[in-house]
């Protein structure tokens, strides 16, 4: 079996919290995901043998949306699928004929950079000290994909 998308669920979360806690300095509670969900957010998880993977937020817009969140359980990391991941999120947002999906990234986090970067996506922005950080502030990188 390959791992498929399907949409996140209140069930789905004490899953997807030990992934986060595990794999993000800066997780997402379960309030955010409750929030995300409740604010019908593309809220999705990858899922294999009754295994969730990894998962995605995506914040929908007029026709445009944003990737607020993605994330690959450590133990399944670097086997391209984030990168599969991020493409099947990329193709439900041409389902729902959004024009672009933006997404703002730490400069540090080179891992997210190379999949981004690789996935097609291009550089749009910096924000100045826009994330706290152990250092006090860090920028943001916004990067588009146009669809
Ligand atoms: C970012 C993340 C989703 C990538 O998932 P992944 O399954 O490891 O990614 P893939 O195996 O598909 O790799 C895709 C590309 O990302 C880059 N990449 C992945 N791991 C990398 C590493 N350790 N160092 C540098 N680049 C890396 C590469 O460009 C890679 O392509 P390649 O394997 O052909 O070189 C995963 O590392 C993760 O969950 N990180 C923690 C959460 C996070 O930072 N999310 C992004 C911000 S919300």
């Amino acid at each position: 079996m390959s791992p498929a998308l399907r949409p996140m669920n209140a069930a789905d979360l004490d899953q997807v919290l030990r992934i986060e806690n595990n794999v993000h300095a800066y997780p997402w509670t379960r309030g955010n995901f409750r929030d995300a969900m409740n604010s019908h957010y593309l809220c999705q998880v990858y899922e294999m043998d009754n295994e969730i993977l990894g998962y995605a937020v995506l914040m929908l817009a007029v026709d445009e949306a944003q990737l607020l969140i993605i994330g690959i359980a450590a133990a399944y990391q670097r086997q391209g699928l984030g990168g599969r991941l991020l493409g099947e999120i990329m193709n439900a947002a041409r389902r729902l004929n959004l024009q672009r999906i933006i997404l703002e990234v730490r400069p540090s986090n080179v891992v997210a950079l190379g999949l981004y970067r690789k996935s097609g996506f291009s550089e749009l922005a910096l924000r100045r000290d826009y994330y706290p950080s152990a250092a006090g502030r860090e920028d943001a990188m916004v990067m588009e994909y146009l669809l």
